[in-house]
């Protein structure tokens, strides 16, 4: 597995792989690595002849007060485990590759990016449509991988796709968990030993939301109970747990439609999210 960093060498293999009529899919990543990144990768695999990963933790979808300078930065051992799962040309570029001075272009996904996450992280959406318009263009994959756990993210993308009319088939991966439910996230090595026992009861509460959905009850009566089923585990601010249209994540207006429970909450430092299918 070969490691570029700039536009012009990504697009020389990609060049190459046409010319052989390869198709090409493509998993960004802000690294940090673990398993459910490496599922993505397989998944594109599966469905392609040629898999680009890449790794670029992009600033403009961090808040000042957020994690940029402290995000996990762990190249090799991410290069290792791209390499093992297959992973045929990894992109990795600088800042300044990205975002050259005079950069002054924003993509922004309208409404979908204002509610949910959008409401506690303002400009999170627009940094990550932003830099994930840019990689597709620069790419020009026939698939791109996205994780359903940041399944808002998944639907901001899809949208952008759709309304830019990028060539590209935006597709889901399941959300790998550890044994005991958690979904797996770079951020969960913010969290204490003590916190990581406590971290599985946000995958519970959603489920259980889900499943008493499914069962007629009252989303407003499920937000309250999951709160404070997670307040009395041990959990900071809960920013939402809400109950959703899984494709347009507005309020669920027709029962025999998909819905969606999702989630955000504070654990000490880390903020966790998560979402389950009703
Ligand atoms: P990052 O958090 O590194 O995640 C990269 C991809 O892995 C995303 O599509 C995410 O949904 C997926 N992923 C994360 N945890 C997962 C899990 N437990 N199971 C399955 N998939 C999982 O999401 C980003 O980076 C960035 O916002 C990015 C899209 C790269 C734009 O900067």
């Amino acid at each position: 597995m070969k490691t570029v960093r700039t536009i012009a060498e990504l697009r020389e293999h990609v060049r190459g792989w046409r010319k052989q009529d390869k198709t090409v899919g493509l998993v960004p990543t802000m690294g940090g690595l673990h398993a459910g990144h490496v599922s993505l990768v397989e998944q594109s695999r599966t469905c392609t002849d040629r898999t680009i990963a890449t790794l670029f933790v992009n600033p403009t979808q961090f808040a000042p007060h957020e994690d940029f300078a402290t995000y996990p930065r762990t190249e090799e051992d991410d290069r290792q485990m791209l390499e093992q799962a297959g992973t045929d040309l990894l992109f990795a570029p600088n800042v300044s590759e990205i975002y050259p001075d005079g950069h002054s272009t924003r993509v922004e996904v309208q409404s979908l990016s204002h509610i949910l996450e959008g409401e506690f992280r303002p400009d999170f959406f627009t940094g990550v449509a932003t830099v994930v318009t840019k990689l597709l263009l620069q790419a020009l994959p026939d698939v791109a991988i996205f994780g359903e756990k940041d399944y808002q993210q998944l639907c901001v993308i899809k949208t952008l796709a759709r309304d830019l009319d990028i060539p590209v088939r935006i597709i889901g991966g399941a959300t790998v968990r550890e044994a005991d439910g958690l979904a797996m996230s770079s951020r969960n090595q913010y969290l204490t030993a003590e916190e990581r026992e406590i971290a599985p009861v946000l995958f519970e509460a959603i489920t259980q939301v889900a499943e008493k959905v499914r069962d007629g009850g009252s989303a407003a009566d499920l937000r309250t109970w999951a709160e404070a089923k997670l307040t009395k585990a041990g959990f900071g601010a809960v920013d939402y747990v809400a109950v959703r249209d899984a494709q347009t994540l507005g309020p669920v207006r027709d029962a025999s439609r998909p819905a969606r429970v999702l989630a955000a909450a504070y654990l000490g430092r880390a903020r966790l999210i998560d979402n389950v299918a009703v």
